[in-house]
């Protein structure tokens, strides 16, 4: 007889496992089926954040930021160092040690809260007598489960550049951006994006050319104007990546080299690069679901359709994370798996989506929360702004990291916070006040009448509120 099981969660990147303990934790018999295998080809949880998404690229920018401070900043704290170098296999290697820890780490809670763990891929077959039977493939051996409730949670893929292979050998998506053992000299990324910024920023610090490729006319067109200008300026002068804005892309040729053609005001360009990054978005995936088989609903996009609560169309059948609308991110995918399977509790959990934060790990880390001004202005409400820079924030300048800007936007009239967008050290973990406040409903005032500890960077955000009232102390 098939295995039997209250919830089945398909897939174990953040939004998945994360479902599968939670509703592991509320007493359900819970399994979660995953086909993802690292480059070792063993079965690895965890999902694309684990394994080649978050986590590793974090590991890489920390060492590329390491090796920046010690060729251009400690010299101003009087440590010299001659001859610095790198070894860019150990610094994989440590990236790969810290993804192992945490994909084991899955296993582990999984172990731990009694989910099972089914290695293959997940395939919805249909429903019988309220159980679904879903297939789990691993290569030539199949089996089959029962579930009450599936929980799809089977993420997303990058976006294909049409006429373009990735053979992450020359042209390399994510997960070859993340396993390079040599510095490129000259690197092309496709994509000023999230992960065009992170990748281009940890190799260039490594000693690469960079060259970025941007269709957009406007960069980083999701984030406050303000902060986006400034980081631009930030990335091309101190990073050193050369951005080219609004460029067409024409053919890319691989043989020794890689050329790039591409049109930047009607004006035909060539690049030519030793290696190419295609970072130009993610796409669902839905792949080997069994989707249309079972008449679940899925977009023109290919986005799995849910409702506010992310059910799907189909009877306890939900779906989470990157597979679904909303930002592909982790958090929100965690979030969206705790939901499910308190919803599935009879619970009734509440994720707000306007207060989903949103991190760039560059250096400076760019971070917000809320409401641009552009889209403030967009929807006529009448705002009032606090800004503060770290340039005279003691912990800053102590960490020789003084560059970057706090903002501050909040409602002209009841003073209620409507955004807060940083760019500065540790922008990440400086947006939770952002967050909190919008969830807490606070005031400009609030954050301005809180002791915030000194010296510390987030004195940034205390002055930003008092800004917001004109009453600056440090500004
Ligand atoms: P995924 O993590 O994609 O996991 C889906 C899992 O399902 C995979 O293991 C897949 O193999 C498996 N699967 C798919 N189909 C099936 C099937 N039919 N049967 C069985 N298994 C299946 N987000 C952040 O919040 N912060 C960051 O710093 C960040 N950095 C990133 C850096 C990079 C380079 C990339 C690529 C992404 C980054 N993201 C980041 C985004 C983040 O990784 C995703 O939002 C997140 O992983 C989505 O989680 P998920 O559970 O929906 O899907
Ligand atoms: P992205 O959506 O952030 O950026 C893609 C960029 O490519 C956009 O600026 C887009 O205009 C551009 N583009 C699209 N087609 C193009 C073309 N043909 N030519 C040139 N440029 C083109 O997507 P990215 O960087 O691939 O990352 C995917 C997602 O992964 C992110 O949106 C984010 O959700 C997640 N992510 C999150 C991170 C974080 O939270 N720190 C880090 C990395 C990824």
């Amino acid at each position: 007889m098939d295995q039997q099981f209250d919830v089945v969660v398909i897939g174990a990147g953040p939004g998945g496992y994360i479902a599968a303990i939670r509703a592991a934790q509320l007493g359900f018999k819970t399994a979660c089926i995953d086909a993802f295998k690292g480059a070792d080809g063993k079965p690895a949880l965890g999902g694309t954040c684990l394994n080649v998404g978050c986590i590793p690229s974090k590991a890489l920018l920390q060492s590329s930021e390491h090796f920046h401070a010690l060729t251009h900043e400690f010299a101003e704290h009087g440590i010299r160092c001659k001859d610095a170098s790198f070894d860019t296999a150990q610094m994989i290697a440590r990236k790969d040690g810290i993804v192992g820890k945490l994909t084991t780490g899955v296993a582990f809670l999984f172990k731990k809260n009694k989910v099972a763990s089914l290695h293959g891929l997940g395939r919805l077959i249909g429903r019988e007598n309220e159980k679904w039977r879903i297939e789990v493939r691993d290569g030539e051996a199949v089996s089959t489960v029962e579930a009450t409730h599936v929980i799809v949670a089977t993420g997303s893929n990058p976006r294909p550049l049409p006429g373009v292979t990735i053979d992450n050998v020359k042209i390399l998506d994510n997960a070859g951006a993340l396993a390079m053992t040599e510095t490129p000299k000259r690197l092309g990324v496709i994509g000023a994006g999230v992960i065009g910024l992170e990748m281009g920023s940890v190799w260039s610090r490594l000693g690469s050319e960079v060259t970025v490729l941007e269709a957009m006319p406007t960069f980083l067109a999701a984030a406050d104007q303000q902060i986006a200008r400034e980081a631009f300026r930030t990335l091309t002068k101190e990073t050193g990546l050369a951005i080219q804005m609004g460029v067409k892309i024409g053919s890319v040729k691989t043989g020794e080299v890689i050329e790039i053609e591409y049109e930047v005001d009607g004006k035909a360009q060539t690049l030519t690069v030793d290696k190419l990054i295609v970072a130009i978005g993610r796409v669902p995936n839905t792949e080997g679901l069994g989707a249309q088989a079972v008449g679940l609903q899925v977009d023109e996009r290919g986005f799995v359709v849910v409702d506010d609560s992310c059910h799907t169309n189909l009877p306890n059948v939900w779906a989470v994370g990157d597979v679904v609308r909303g930002p592909m991110l982790a958090h929100k995918a965690m979030e969206e798996g705790v939901a499910v399977a308190e919803r599935i509790a009879g619970q009734k959990p509440h994720i707000d989506f306007s207060s989903i934060p949103w991190i760039i790990y560059t250096s400076p880390e760019i971070a917000w929360v809320g409401k641009t001004e552009e889209q403030l202005k967009a929807a006529g409400i009448a705002y009032k702004k606090g800004t503060s820079t770290f340039a005279s924030n003691g912990r800053a300048l102590g960490l020789g990291q003084a560059r970057g800007t706090v903002k501050l936007l909040a409602d002209a009239e009841t003073d209620r916070i409507l955004g807060m967008h940083v760019i500065g050290p540790l922008a990440s973990e400086l947006v939770t006040e952002g967050v909190l406040a919008l969830e807490f409903k606070a005031a400009s005032e609030d954050i301005a009448r809180i002791v915030h500890a000194h010296p510390t960077l987030s004195e940034a955000v205390h002055e930003a509120a008092l800004a917001c009232d004109k009453r600056a102390l440090h500004g």
